[in-house]
């Protein structure tokens, strides 16, 4: 299960990503409007952007650089960035532990819809922060969008069947809250085809306080926090996002 991050957003396993990443029309407006209010004016990473959902439309506004390890999801992004004339936005293929950055070159760095806590051991996760903390500048903007585990502890399903146009999938989940992270299986089913794939992964899910120590431990200050990107504010019970504003000291 180590690997399986490699595997998740490549191949057969990625178109179905995509087509689930691209159905969130409405999540992506809104988050794209809470960006376009609290980044800073200056280059902008976007760290593990996958097709540039968010960063498509934002580099109409500003620089944009977007990093990922999945060439599948870079290609498309790159496609539609031609398509749609884009010239502000550039494509890294890349591993967020180690940044093909120089130091200090970053006003803001986002890392969205629960990209972090992949890797074990733990101090794999550290290196992430690091490394953002690493290539932002002095005061500069840094913002991370997780799932809130207080709401998905009072809101537990065990498995979640799921149908859209082109597929069929079971979704089934356990959390060992001891080692504090959850397990998941997909299991789906191409309608068009019959094929079935199935993944096995598993990661870190943090409570705020502990975000905020590794935030601050690699210097970063969390100044604001957030449940939803309606700006509404955190409540750990209620919450579905921790989305988190830190500032570089
Ligand atoms: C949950 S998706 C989120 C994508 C994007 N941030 C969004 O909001 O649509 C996670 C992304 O992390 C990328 N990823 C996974 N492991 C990675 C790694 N080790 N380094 C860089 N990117 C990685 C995946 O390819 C995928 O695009």
């Amino acid at each position: 299960m180590s690997d399986w991050y490699k595997r998740m957003f490549e191949g057969k396993m990625g178109e179905y990503w995509l087509s689930i990443s691209d159905g969130r029309e409405e999540a992506t407006e809104l988050q794209f409007s809470f960006l376009k209010d609290v980044l800073k004016k200056g280059l902008t990473l976007d760290l593990c952007c996958g097709q540039c959902r968010i960063s498509l439309p934002l580099s109409a506004h500003m620089s944009v650089v977007g990093l990922d390890l999945s060439g599948f999801l870079l290609r498309t992004a790159k496609k539609r960035a031609k398509e749609a004339s884009i010239e502000n936005l550039h494509l890294v293929r890349g591993d967020m532990r180690y940044l093909p950055f120089k130091l200090e070159v970053f006003e803001n760095v986002m890392n969205l819809w629960t990209s972090f806590g992949y890797f074990q051991p733990e101090e794999e996760n550290e290196k992430v922060i690091k490394e953002i903390s690493r290539v932002l500048r002095v005061d500069g903007t840094f913002i991370l969008d997780m799932f809130n585990p207080g709401w998905l502890l009072r809101n537990f399903r065990e498995k979640d069947w799921m149908e859209s146009e082109n597929y069929l999938s079971l979704e089934q989940r356990s959390v060992d809250w001891k080692s504090k992270r959850m397990q998941s299986r997909w299991i789906i089913v191409n309608k068009q085809d019959g094929r079935i794939d199935e993944i096995s992964f598993d990661h870190r899910i943090y409570d705020l306080q502990e975000l905020k120590e590794l935030l601050s431990k690699e210097g970063l200050r969390t100044i604001e926090v957030y449940g939803s990107f309606r700006k509404e504010d955190f409540d750990e019970a209620k919450s579905g996002r921790i989305i988190i504003i830190s500032r570089k000291t």
